[in-house]
């Protein structure tokens, strides 16, 4: 058996939220051996972006930040302008990363016809650090499955403890749509499969299987970041990187907020890594997207189920066998 799990991008699917993607039954590794060098700078500042937008998109568009190159996001009712309905998202960016370009995209791939008003302050790695330590804490997924930071002690020795310091990556455990995957993965995981983790960000799906009893994970992203993170923490859960490997990709024009996502296929290129049989899920949909992936997933899927947690849906099936 083989498992397969994985999370790309709002611009790859335009406007469906980011997605994961879990295949069960197994899976090619011959398209990620493309691996660069991952910087590793420890003392990189960070970019903090302010970023204004009318408060019936903040959601999306915050999700859609994170999905064109944002580290994190949240909205921030404090400091939002109730007055004319504006509301501001708060985001971190790594040092690296052109701000004006992944807002403009992010935008874009919401239908949003303006660039919002942003603001930009330097910050240091230090401060992010605290920051980040100041605002997680352990988080019991389900009973007896908790995530712990690094920097927190386990509160149940007897749980599944994933031990995560998730760095500038995405997966805290703490949003819907990496629940919904953990959920999932320890309802089907009964030991001895193999995973793909596609879009994995800090690696905690790819841990939390080999956790509950897989065998091998592969992690595959486009952010470098998020390579070294999921690195990081394999080493946090004593995992090996020959149990665990990881793999940086190049981010291909797919990625172009300009592409047709429905139709450039990115749905056909996760569910051939699956063999027939094995379990395919998507996460990270908000759920009024769900008639539209369901309908798109259904020419490759059998079994279709869909679990929901808030505004978020998880979409998982079967490959068909044909
Ligand atoms: C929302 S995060 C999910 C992280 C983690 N899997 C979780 O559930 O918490 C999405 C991740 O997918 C990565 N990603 C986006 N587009 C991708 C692509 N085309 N191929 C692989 N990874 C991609 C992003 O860099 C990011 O780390």
């Amino acid at each position: 058996m083989s498992v397969v799990l994985g999370c790309f991008r709002n611009n790859i699917v335009k406007h469906l939220g980011c997605t994961n993607s879990l295949v069960k039954g197994g899976f090619s590794l011959t398209k990620f051996l493309s691996v660069k060098a991952l910087p590793s700078d420890n003392n990189a500042s960070f970019l903090s972006v302010d970023i204004q937008c009318r408060r019936e998109f903040a959601d999306m568009l915050s999700e859609a930040l994170l999905c064109f190159g944002a580290s994190s996001t949240s909205i921030d009712e404090q400091h939002s302008y109730v007055q004319n309905e504006e509301i501001c998202i708060s985001s971190i960016y790594d040092i690296s990363k052109d701000v004006r370009k992944s807002i403009t995209h992010a935008a874009d791939s919401i239908g949003l016809k303006y660039l919002p008003c942003y603001k930009v302050i330097k910050g240091y790695h230090s401060d992010w650090i605290k920051d980040i330590q100041e605002s997680f804490h352990p988080v019991e997924v389900t009973k007896g499955l908790w995530i712990v930071p690094e920097w927190r002690t386990p509160l149940d020795l007897e749980a599944t403890n994933i031990i995560l310091n998730p760095g500038l990556a995405f997966g805290t455990g703490d949003h819907p749509t990496t629940k919904l995957c953990l959920l999932l993965l320890h309802e089907i995981i009964k030991g001895g499969e193999s995973f793909l983790d596609y879009g994995t960000g800090s690696g905690i799906l790819a841990i939390a299987a080999l956790k509950f009893g897989a065998d091998f994970a592969v992690g595959i992203d486009i952010d470098p970041q998020a390579i070294t993170a999921a690195r990081h923490n394999a080493t946090l859960n004593n995992i090996e990187s020959d149990v665990l490997q990881l793999y940086l990709v190049p981010s291909e024009e797919i990625n172009s907020p300009s592409s047709d996502n429905m139709s450039t296929g990115l749905e056909d290129q996760i569910v051939s890594f699956a063999k027939p049989g094995a379990t395919v899920a998507l996460s990270g949909i908000i759920t009024e997207q769900l008639p539209r992936i369901i309908g798109r997933y259904s020419e490759f899927l059998e079994d279709i189920a869909v679990s929901k947690m808030d505004d978020w849906a998880c979409v998982s099936g079967k490959k068909r066998r044909i």
